[in-house]
């Protein structure tokens, strides 16, 4: 387990890796954040494979083509917006992570990198929504061998040295 599970500090739209997962919003046609950034460096054809997937509720999760990424496939999935820390806020973020790794496992991905959904735009604390990726992507590897390496990305390292840390205690437990 630790050694698929590695954290890393960067840009996600330049991982080289089978596919990345967008932070998306429900309309699926882009923002700003990570979001914005792997429109801008997929490119137009993105935009226009999203609009024919009629938007993605919140919690769910959709694949598209990487276009001039160098990932294969984006998998989009919508994050919760943070409001009042409920269990449900808890739920759907886990969903994303569970929703995400089923849809790659069924594309015969092996190399994924998650941005941390919902901490930014959307508010999600930071360490609560990292030990909830944690626990969902390790769940996920418990029972599949499908996918060999699950990167969590992080844009800072504040974020990077926080979510390293998260790791590193989780898989002392
Ligand atoms: N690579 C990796 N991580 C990034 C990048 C990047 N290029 N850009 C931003 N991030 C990080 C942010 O620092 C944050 O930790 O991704 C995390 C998620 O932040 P957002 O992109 O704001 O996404 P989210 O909080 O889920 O809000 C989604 O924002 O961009 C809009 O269309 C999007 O409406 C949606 C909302």
């Amino acid at each position: 387990m630790k050694d698929k599970i590695i954290v890393v500090e960067g840009d996600i739209t330049k991982l080289d890796v089978d596919a990345i997962v967008n932070a998306a919003n429900r309309s699926l046609l882009g923002g700003g954040g990570v979001d914005g950034a792997i429109h801008r460096a997929a490119g137009r054809e993105l935009l226009e494979e999203c609009r024919k997937l009629k938007g993605c509720e919140t919690g769910e999760a959709k694949i598209t083509k990487g276009y001039n990424l160098k990932a294969k496939w984006v998998i989009h999935t919508v994050g919760p917006v943070w409001r009042d820390s409920s269990v449900q806020e808890d739920e759907f973020l886990a969903r994303c992570y569970r929703n995400s790794l089923a849809l790659a496992k069924v594309q015969g991905i092996k190399t994924i990198a998650f941005p941390a959904i919902s901490t930014g735009a959307y508010n999600f604390p930071m360490d609560r929504a990292t030990k909830i990726a944690i626990k969902e992507i390790k769940n996920f590897l418990l029972k599949n061998n499908s996918i060999e390496k699950v990167f969590l990305v992080c844009f800072g390292i504040s974020a990077y040295k926080m979510t390293q840390r998260i790791l590193e205690k989780s898989l002392e437990d």
